[in-house]
Order: C-alpha cells, then sequence, then structure tokens
C-alpha cells in the first residue's frame, strides 16, 4: 500500500520523509489555507521534500478554467498531480488532461458510480472520503470494497486512493479492503508506529539489560 501525507505543512513533510515511508503527499485548498502561503509555494517546496506524486487542486468550476490551471500547476514539477473535483466539467477537463498525460487526482468521492466515471475519465486516483462518509453514518470502508470490486471487474488501472483517513483503524481497513494508496494526516501516520506493549516491551528489554551490565 501506497502511503501519502495529507499535508501542506513541509515541517510535518520533512520530519516524515525522514522515516523512509511517505510515497508521496495530497494537499486541498483547505490545507493550503492553513499555511498562509501560496499554493505555488507550498507545493514548489513541497516537490524539493518528497520525490513522488504531489496533488495540487484546482479552484476553478469551468472545464477551461481548470485546464489554465492544471497547466500553471503541471509547469511546477513533474511529480505534481492535478486534483480535479467530481463534476461533469472535473471529469471532462480529467479526460483531456489524461490525453495529454498529465495524472489527475478525481476528489470528493462518495459514491462507487462517480468512482466509475472517474475511471472511464482515465484518471489516475480516485479519491473516496472515507471519514466524511462515516462522520454522515455511511459506511467510508464499504465504499472502498465496492471500488476496488468494480474496477477489479473491468481491469481498471485508475488507483483507489483512500482520503479522509481519521485513525489507524481507517488504515488497517482500506489496506484489508484493497485502497492501493491511503493517505493520512501526519498525526494519524505518526500514530501507526505506536502500540503500548512496544514501548512496555522496550522499556523492559533496556531495564533487564542494564541491570545485567551491574
Ligand atoms: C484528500 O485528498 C483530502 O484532502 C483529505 O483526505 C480530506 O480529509 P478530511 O475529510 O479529514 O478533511
Amino acid at each position: 500500500m501506497i502511503f501519502f501525507l495529507d499535508t501542506g505543512i513541509v515541517e510535518e513533510i520533512r520530519t516524515a520523509s525522514e522515516w523512509g515511508i511517505v510515497d508521496g503527499v495530497t494537499t486541498n485548498p483547505s490545507l493550503i489555507a492553513k499555511t498562509g502561503r501560496s499554493q505555488r509555494d507550498v507545493i514548489k517546496e513541497i516537490t524539493t521534500i518528497i520525490d513522488g506524486p504531489i496533488s495540487a487542486e484546482v479552484l476553478s468550476m469551468d472545464v477551461k478554467g481548470m485546464l489554465r490551471e492544471a497547466e500553471e500547476l503541471a509547469s511546477i514539477h513533474p511529480n505534481v498531480v492535478i486534483k480535479l473535483p467530481m463534476t461533469e466539467q472535473g471529469i471532462s477537463a480529467c479526460k483531456i488532461l489524461a490525453g495529454q498525460k498529465i495524472k489527475t487526482n478525481v476528489t470528493l468521492c462518495f459514491s462507487p458510480v462517480q468512482a466509475l466515471l472517474a475511471a472511464k475519465a482515465q484518471a489516475t486516483y480516485i479519491s473516496p472520503f472515507v471519514g466524511r462518509l462515516d462522520d454522515v453514518s455511511q459506511d467510508g470502508i464499504g465504499l472502498i470494497r465496492e471500488i476496488r470490486a468494480i474496477f477489479d471487474n473491468y481491469g481498471f488501472e485508475t488507483q483507489i486512493l483512500a482520503a479522509s483517513i481519521r485513525h489507524p483503524m481507517h488504515v488497517r481497513d482500506c489496506a484489508l479492503a484493497g485502497a492501493d494508496v491511503g493517505t493520512m494526516p501526519f498525526s494519524v501516520m505518526k500514530s501507526l508506529y505506536r502500540h503500548p506493549l512496544t514501548d512496555k516491551g522496550l522499556t523492559q528489554f533496556l531495564e533487564d539489560f542494564n541491570k545485567a551490565k551491574k
């Protein structure tokens, strides 16, 4: 399973990149706004830290505007992936960009048929939002499972990028459900390392070793 960090904060990306398990980064307009910097500056800096796909989202609602923004964003670095909304216009732009060999990530996916549309438009990634579905009492992980089954039925190459991951159980369940990628906040990625028995065992090993030395 590929791991992306879901943040615009470069300090977090720098720290996590040292762990050796970050394959890419996703951002969205809310995450960029939190940094107080321009999207271009943030994305440019991320490309100097991570050598992998970096999603940057367009803000236009019309195809022409999306394509103009896509061109500007793609010019930052070859690793930039154009994030497009799950709308008629976003899907049209996706198909055009696929024809130009520009990588895309269709975002705000909440149903299997939306994922099917993105796959038909040859999106590189489709982003089903697991946590936001759970928030409204719908089955986020079930959506990943259904998209996996549909893509496998037809051999679609679009990768399932499980988004809106809120805790380690989401990561486990997305991996079991066959998501290709999981994007998660820094805090969730860090918490994957933690288990109380690991801490307890480590303390015990060190205590025993130090006792034996005396
Ligand atoms: C992914 O690309 C999205 O930016 C993100 O995962 C949304 O997460 P949230 O629902 O926690 O805001």
